[in-house]
């Protein structure tokens, strides 16, 4: 490697602490990698990652790939080190997902020489950790729908920027999508509408593009995806909506709304006042559905949605206004927290937590919910100082569906103007949040709705590079955050993006 090289690695998210050696590991010289027993991180796993890095090749080789499970930091199980020297290098973890980490830091170190074709990757310590224990990204499979392969490409995007938890927006008014053996109109009918709007909702004379639309995930393939992720060190909340955002299930069941339909799927976006009924048979159909998600997916968190419901049905709705007196409750926001309660109460019984919305605090939390907080910051305060977890995902900065510049040239956007850099000096923790408060911030998220994002280019387009910022926001020290350093390393990676083929917004600059 040429002197006039960068030894400094364009590295994101930043690591806590790097050192640099001097010198480089070269990567034609590569031998051999050595997992530890008992690892999910096999040879199998770790030798298609860096075979692009060496030639096979007579020369006698030299340099190993260590990975070494210890006992260090269990107050820190996501922790690692990465030492590369020059015929050698170390990752060390307490943990499998922190060796994982170690490694995509690795790959992410390596540098080509043009001049020689090698690849080298500078020798350093580095010690690192995450900020917080809660990285997420989200998408809405609902208004448009991609498939299989798509969804395991967006997890490698999570995967490569050191996100662990993938928030799968499965079920909305637009589409059900995921297959219910107990319930199979829920797919058959739901999973399908008959066309799509064109443009923007409150146009006067809205337009139509007449096409059926639509498509499911088989629990097969959701296994699949599921397992895909586990291996990524990913794990998944699956999302399903209740008591709102419900039309296409009934229009697959109109039996579970207050009026009894009929519905179709919507066409159109925003909110809708069919809602599910909160009466019994509605509560039992929703635990059936639960039963098959939770054998569907491992992880301890379900969300339960609990946005942007009307209370309207529910007014004018004997059952409804039922629950209500038997009940004793005060109104419909009281109604709406108590059918979530009961289907906490269900979820809890069955080994499982609920996150909601932030609507899910009008008319009390259920014990135990994290709220995920939405409009604005305040509903996360507010379930903080209640002392229930909190997730960050403010439509500000943290809606990818937003602009990412003023210019006009940009493809039709929902709103809003959430560009690179304010996604970059965001910071989790609201600044007047009280300080005993901070612990019950797990972390936040970037939510990528998918009204106006018709293919997978396009999600492609409203994720990078917001997402590295984010990643570095969820992972860095915010002490050492630096806008134009970060800047400088998101142009190394916006080449690889190129090279990848993945779509990216290049005016960030
Ligand atoms: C939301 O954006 N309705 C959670
Ligand atoms: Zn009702």
């Amino acid at each position: 490697m040429n002197a006039q090289e960068n030894f400094t690695p364009a590295l994101i998210p930043a690591p806590q602490e790097m050192t640099l050696l001097g010198n480089w590991f070269e990567w034609d010289l590569f031998d051999e990698v050595v997992c530890p027993p008992q690892s999910t991180l096999t040879r199998e796993w770790i030798l298609p990652k860096i075979t692009p890095f060496f030639k096979a090749g007579t020369q006698t080789r030299t340099g190993t790939l260590l990975l070494v499970k210890d006992n260090l930091s269990t107050d820190r199980p996501e922790s690692y080190t990465l030492d590369i020297l020059k015929h050698q290098i170390i990752i060390r973890s307490g943990t499998d997902i922190g060796l994982q980490y170690g490694l995509t830091t690795l790959l992410q170190t390596v540098q080509l020489d043009s001049s020689t074709s090698k690849y080298y990757s500078p020798c350093l310590h580095i010690q690192d950790y995450p900020r917080y224990t809660y990285r997420g990204m989200h998408l809405d499979v609902c208004r448009h729908f991609f498939p299989v392969a798509f969804i395991k490409r967006y997890i490698d995007y999570l995967a490569m920027y050191k996100f662990n938890t993938f928030h799968w927006h499965l079920t909305d008014d637009q589409g059900w999508r995921i297959e219910i053996k107990r319930y199979p109109k829920l797919t058959d009918t739901g999973a399908w509408r008959s066309e799509t709007l064109l443009g923007k909702s409150g146009n006067e004379t809205p337009l139509f593009d007449g096409m059926p639309y639509g498509g499911f995930y088989t629990q097969e393939e959701i296994r699949e995806v599921v397992r895909y992720a586990t291996a990524q060190g990913i794990t998944i909340i699956p999302e399903i909506e209740l008591p709102g955002h419900a039309l296409a299930a009934l229009s697959a069941y109109p039996e579970l709304s207050c009026t009894g339909g009929p519905f179709q799927p919507a066409t159109t976006w925003g909110v809708f006042d069919d809602v599910y009924c909160t009466k019994e048979e509605t509560i039992t159909f929703l635990e059936h559905v639960l039963d098959e998600v939770i054998d569907l997916f491992p992880g301890p968190y379900i969300h339960i949605g609990g946005d942007e419901c009307p209370k309207t049905r529910w007014k004018s709705c004997p059952n409804c206004q039922k629950n209500i007196q038997t009940h004793g409750l005060a109104d419909e926001h009281e109604l709406q927290s108590w059918f979530i309660k009961q289907i906490a109460t269900y979820l809890q019984s069955r080994d499982r937590r609920i996150i909601g919305w932030d609507e899910i605090l009008e008319g009390g939390l259920a014990p135990d919910a994290t709220v995920m907080s939405w409009r604005g910051v305040a509903g996360g305060m507010e379930a903080a100082a209640q002392g229930h977890e909190v997730i960050m995902t403010p439509g500000n900065p943290c809606y990818f569906d937003h602009y990412q510049s003023r210019t006009a040239d940009q493809p039709l956007a929902i709103g809003g103007y959430n560009p690179l850099e304010a996604v970059y000096t965001w910071d989790p923790v609201p600044a007047d949040l009280d300080t005993a408060l901070h612990q019950y911030i797990l972390g936040g998220q970037g939510n990528v709705w998918t009204e106006y994002m018709l293919d997978e280019k396009h999600v492609e387009y409203m994720i990078f590079p917001r997402i590295t910022a984010l990643a570095e926001t969820l992972w860095s020290n915010p002490e050492q955050k630096d806008y134009a350093h970060f800047l400088d390393r998101v142009d190394v990676h916006q080449k690889r993006w190129h090279q990848a083929d993945i779509r990216y917004f290049p005016y960030y600059r």
